[in-house]
């Protein structure tokens, strides 16, 4: 992931106000009102940050506590409650790969703006249903300041950051009740009850097996066990109790959180943190999860690997943007093991790799190599606002799926989140790129038909552009709007 060391404010230029955006978008954002910058830094309607003094230096003391992610054991993330992604952004440069998840809140649409910044970002909310990630995926969890009643509720919430972490993963919170002793006043309660919150807090996660691992001034850090030692001690009468054996843990598309902890599986000890590889080694090591596929085994991987590479390599000459700064959010519609990912690693560019949600479970092993993605059923709507992404590619997904859903509707949820000017490469079988050329034509997206790297009359691609355009009627209110 190449990307280079920047504030806040850069980062936003980056993005916004390029000529990709028209006139009439730029002045739309002039007028929104609830973000405001200052200097290096991003604040919140009411001035609030967790990063006073830059998130650098916020960074810089967390690495202080984890020293893992200094030297490659830490390569995946998720921040919950990430408000403009600040924290995922500066990770970026750390060589940590994070997805910046909150839901469209009165933070108002704090994803969409992480997004134009170039930094990895989904909607979504730790409430009633599984986040759509597998279990054991990621190596970090944080959140800073996003106020979730963790002990609430039987600790659901709790139990779905313990689902989704890698074991010997950490918990990372900032913000109240942590350091409650010095903070307190600011928070608009007492300390009494702000002790209480964390007490409360503290033996929540101490019964599910996190351990605490470091702590200094607003930062406090959990271990997820690493091992099955914890949770054999666990009787019956504990609570949270463990679940039972009828939810698979990687189930999580429309799958209720249930208020029991998810015991790792002992079959997967190998996937704890201490036990993965280091970046960048781990990119092309295959993990135990492979085998979740049929067929899937280290030489299928590698052959994937392979495959990806050859196809990669074509791409560019087709499509001579991919691999410079004008494509950085990228989505693979329909990845097996992230291959197409691992093929651009070295592009200034990142993947959303995206899994079918009942299919295979391979997201998992896309985790384990250190790269990141989402479980997605391409019959819905994908968890992003418009105009998000400068490159979608898929692999067959047509010829998958026509038989599930209509062509034309994933179509057009493509296209209502590809950037104006930004590219599809779609990989599909003769019939299908012809059938897809059609309707693309009415979306008006620019489309050329070419041969794969192996030249063969069964498969072809079809490189598109969406073109910039407008409806008369959007003019019409637009220039209203600002006469
Ligand atoms: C005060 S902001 C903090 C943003 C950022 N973490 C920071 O420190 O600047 C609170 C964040 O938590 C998010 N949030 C609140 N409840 C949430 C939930 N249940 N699941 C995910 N995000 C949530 C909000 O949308 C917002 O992004």
């Amino acid at each position: 992931m190449a990307t280079s060391h920047q504030s806040d404010g850069q980062r936003a230029e980056m993005n916004v106000g390029t000529e990709m955006f028209p006139d009439w978008i730029n002045s739309q954002k002039s007028n929104q009102n609830w973000l405001r910058k200052e200097g290096e830094k991003f604040l919140f309607p009411g001035g609030g940050t967790m990063f006073p003094h830059g998130v650098g230096a916020y960074v810089d003391l967390m690495q202080d506590l984890i020293p893992g992610m200094k030297d490659g054991t830490i390569r995946t993330a998720i921040d919950t409650g990430c408000g403009v992604a600040s924290w995922g952004g500066d990770l970026l440069d750390r060589g940590i790969l994070t997805v910046s998840l909150a839901p469209r809140d009165n933070h108002e649409a704090q994803v969409q703006f992480a997004l134009e910044r170039g930094i990895p970002a989904i909607l979504g909310i730790i409430s009633m249903h599984r986040l759509p990630f597998p279990a054991n995926a990621f190596d970090m969890a944080h959140c800073s300041r996003c106020l979730i009643p963790w002990t609430e509720f039987g600790g659901i919430y709790l139990q779905e950051v313990h689902r989704i972490l890698r074991p010997g993963g950490f918990w990372v919170l900032s913000g109240p009740p942590v350091n409650y002793e010095n903070r307190w006043r600011g928070w608009n309660t007492t300390v009494a009850e702000q002790k209480a919150d964390f007490d409360k807090l503290k033996k929540l996660l101490a019964s599910m097996c996190f351990k605490l691992y470091s702590k200094k001034d607003d930062i406090a850090v959990w271990q997820k066990s690493p091992d099955s030692s914890c949770y054999d001690k666990l009787t019956p009468s504990s609570y949270p109790p463990k679940c039972d054996d009828s939810t698979d843990p990687d189930a999580a598309w429309y799958v209720p959180i249930r208020p029991c902890l998810a015991i790792p599986s002992q079959n997967l000890n190998r996937l704890s943190l201490k036990s993965t590889p280091k970046w960048p080694e781990r990119l092309d090591v295959a993990s135990v999860r492979v085998s979740i596929v049929p067929a899937g085994n280290a030489n299928a991987f590698k052959h994937d690997n392979g495959k990806w590479k050859v196809r990669v390599k074509h791409y560019k000459t087709l499509l001579p943007a991919l691999g410079t700064d004008k494509i950085r959010n990228v989505m693979d519609m329909n990845t097996l093991f992230g291959g197409f990912a691992a093929a651009l690693i070295k592009s200034p560019l990142w993947v959303m790799n995206v899994v079918s949600s009942y299919g295979p479970h391979s997201l998992g092993a896309v985790y384990d190599r250190g790269l990141i993605g989402s479980y997605h059923d391409w019959c819905e709507a994908f968890s992003t606002y418009p105009r998000t992404y400068d490159l979608l590619h898929l692999d067959g997904l047509f010829t998958a799926e026509s038989h599930r859903c209509e062509m034309k509707y994933m179509l057009l949820e493509m296209d209502r989140i590809l950037r104006p000017n930004g590219y599809a490469i779609i990989r599909e079988s003769n019939y299908f790129v012809d059938a897809v050329a059609t309707i693309a034509k009415g979306m008006r997206w620019g489309c050329e038909k070419h041969d794969t790297e192996y030249n063969v009359e069964k498969e072809k691609l079809l490189v598109c552009q969406k073109k910039l355009w407008y409806s008369k009627l959007k003019r019409a209110t637009s220039t209203m709007n600002h006469s």
